[in-house]
């Protein structure tokens, strides 16, 4: 050891540590074998693995963890308050306990260039490189490289990415790699059926409905058999009669409509908003204050169908919400009663101006529809749907519409239906629901992610996730108009896509006697022919991501180039005759 180094006694060496000279290190534990260049400072509770090479000049403070094999460049800055300051609000000069140490981690095998500085609060994946002088302020992907200020990624190290498979297929969902994930717990779930023979309702059940209530925080969750009968019975419960009008949007999955039209209701549409592609509050106003008069006595009576209008189903479509404070604020002027079809938003949020917090997807109208089809956020390994209400009287009359309108064993206080959970999905529920939080979060980041990768093209629309909201991204849907191109060139790369929803409800063949017209909901048209569903679920790895979004690049930088930026193959159906 050289005697211009400064080593106190706290410092954990491990064996084999090469240093060299005018070193100072206090309380930090170093790896063995690791080489540590002239002029470097390591702080207490910093940690570095083994076999890293530390090079001169390099600043290592409190908090930094750096995993082994770790190579870090010259001069190279961390840094571990996002906000310093060197007095307190009083004026008085910082001690330790004015601030608290924010880390970093350094995954094993990762590079980082001289003269990065690496922010507080940020985790380098394993064997990414940064560039040098780069300034890192978020996460680096593993097998990525980033450089800039701030870092951003250039490409993934595709030697090590082929070996990780980066070049095979992305699926447009991955569902098995979460179930093998889970295994023994669905296992379990199954087991538990199995030696009870409890396939029908019963304490599992009843167990997800307490659950799933508590997650969507409302007082109460009945479990059905599919996210269809879970708003048709929310529909009928909330007291919607025969023949009466339903509102709801033109770019939904039809089971919204199927639920109100089986339910007795009539459906009429309200245009969307054009960014969120969600129910427009403009226009449903517009419809209400335009579209709309009052009967003799004062019921509001729609002038298309000259049918009472009394509840309105706003979808949080592709797991974003609607703006539901605006349309809570018109049903409760206009009398209508909000039933939410929430079948793709477990877990999204908005903040509600009237409450002054944020709130639950599920937990704002009257009564709200899941769905737990398998490739939903929660979803099960089959068919499954719940309702959730604040509302204990709705929740009974919904407990007896799946349920044979049975109140005990063969007595029937009305005709209902065969609409009950299994016992096995709601044990498989009960076993999945503890990760949707953590599934939730990957999706946001994944998406994320997307609006990094493909924030240089301006030939695509992104998804829009207003301030007030916070969506879970069960779909990433972007629109260009070169969507059948874009399709064609995805596809052949080996990344599966998808449309949702290709067609505008009231396009539909079912929906022919309803008697829309092409030109009736121009927004909804225009998306419904230019959005385009990318992979998106938990697993998505960021090296996936950067593959969908080199192959977009290239496409729209082509397209651009040769100027065909107007889809070909795109138009939507004429008139849809029978
Ligand atoms: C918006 C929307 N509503 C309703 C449903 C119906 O749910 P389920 O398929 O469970 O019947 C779905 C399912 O895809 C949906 O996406």
């Amino acid at each position: 050891m050289n005697s211009h180094n400064l080593i106190s006694d706290d410092v954990k060496l491990g064996n084999d540590v090469r240093l060299s000279s005018f070193i100072n290190l206090y309380g930090c534990e170093i790896g063995d074998q690791t080489k540590i260049g002239a002029f470097v400072e390591i702080q207490k509770n910093a940690r570095v693995g083994k076999s890293c090479k530390i090079s001169s000049h390099t600043f290592i403070c409190e908090g930094v963890t750096i995993e082994d094999n770790v190579f870090i460049g010259h001069g190279v800055m961390f840094i571990n308050d996002t906000y310093p300051r060197a007095t307190t609000t009083e004026g008085k000069s910082q001690t330790e306990t004015d601030w608290k140490v924010e880390g970093t981690v350094i995954k094993k095998g990762a590079s980082i260039g001289s003269g990065a500085t690496i922010l507080s609060n940020v985790t380098i994946g394993e064997n990414a490189i940064v560039g040098a002088g780069s300034v890192v302020t978020k996460d680096v992907p593993a097998d990525s490289i980033v450089a800039g200020n701030p870092a951003k990624v250039v490409r993934f190290i595709h030697q090590q990415a082929d070996k990780s498979g980066a070049s095979a297929n992305i699926p447009f969902l991955d569902l098995v790699t979460p179930h093998l994930e889970l295994e023994a717990e669905l296992t379990e779930a199954f087991r538990v059926a199995l030696h009870t023979a409890g396939f029908v309702g019963g304490p599992v059940v009843d167990q997800f409905e307490k659950a799933f209530a508590y997650f969507c925080t409302v007082s109460h969750a009945v479990a059905v058999s599919s996210g269809t009968d879970a708003l048709r019975f929310a529909i009928m419960a909330c007291g919607v009669q025969a023949g009466e009008v339903v509102l709801t949007v033109p770019n939904t999955f039809i089971a919204t409509t199927e639920a109100i039209s089986q339910a007795g209701a009539l459906p009429e549409f309200i245009e969307i908003d054009e960014h969120t592609y969600n129910l427009s509050v403009e226009m449903l106003q517009m419809y209400l204050e335009k579209q709309c008069s009052r009967d003799k006595s004062g019921r509001l009576i729609s002038q298309r169908s000259g049918r009472p209008v009394t509840a309105v189903v706003p979808v949080h479509l592709y797991g974003q919400m609607a703006d539901m404070d605006g349309v809570l604020d018109l049903a409760q002027q206009y009398g209508l009663t909000v039933i939410e079809d929430a079948c793709q938003a477990h877990g999204a949020e908005v903040f509600s101006r009237k409450h002054n917090r944020w709130m639950k997807a599920g937990s704002m109208g009257r009564a709200a529809a899941f769905s737990f089809y398998p490739g939903k956020n929660l979803g099960a390994c089959g068919e499954g749907g719940a309702v959730t209400t604040n509302d204990a009287e709705v929740a009974a009359k919904i407990k007896l519409l799946r349920d044979h309108g049975q109140v005990t064993k063969y007595n029937h206080e009305v005709e209902g239906y065969n609409g009950r959970l299994d016992a096995i999905q709601a044990g498989l529920l009960n076993a999945k629901l503890p990760h949707l939080p953590k599934w939730n979060a990957q999706r946001r980041e994944r998406a994320e992610q997307y609006g990094r990768f493909l924030d240089k093209t301006t030939a695509i629309t992104l998804p829009y996730e207003p301030a007030w909201s916070r969506a879970v991204y069960h779909l990433y849907v972007i629109r260009t108009c070169a969507r059948r191109g874009l399709m064609n060139q995805l596809q052949a790369a080996g990344i599966g896509t998808a449309l949702h929803y290709p067609i505008p409800l009231h396009l539909q063949k079912a929906y022919l006697s309803m008697n829309y017209h092409v030109g009736d909901f121009p927004v909804a048209e225009r998306v419904a022919s230019e959005i385009l569903s990318l992979p998106m679920f938990p697993q998505l790895t960021a090296q996936q991501q950067f593959r969908v979004a080199e192959e977009i690049l290239t496409f729209t930088s082509r397209s651009l180039s040769q100027g065909t930026q107007v889809d070909l193959n795109a138009s939507l159906p004429s008139k849809i005759t029978a």
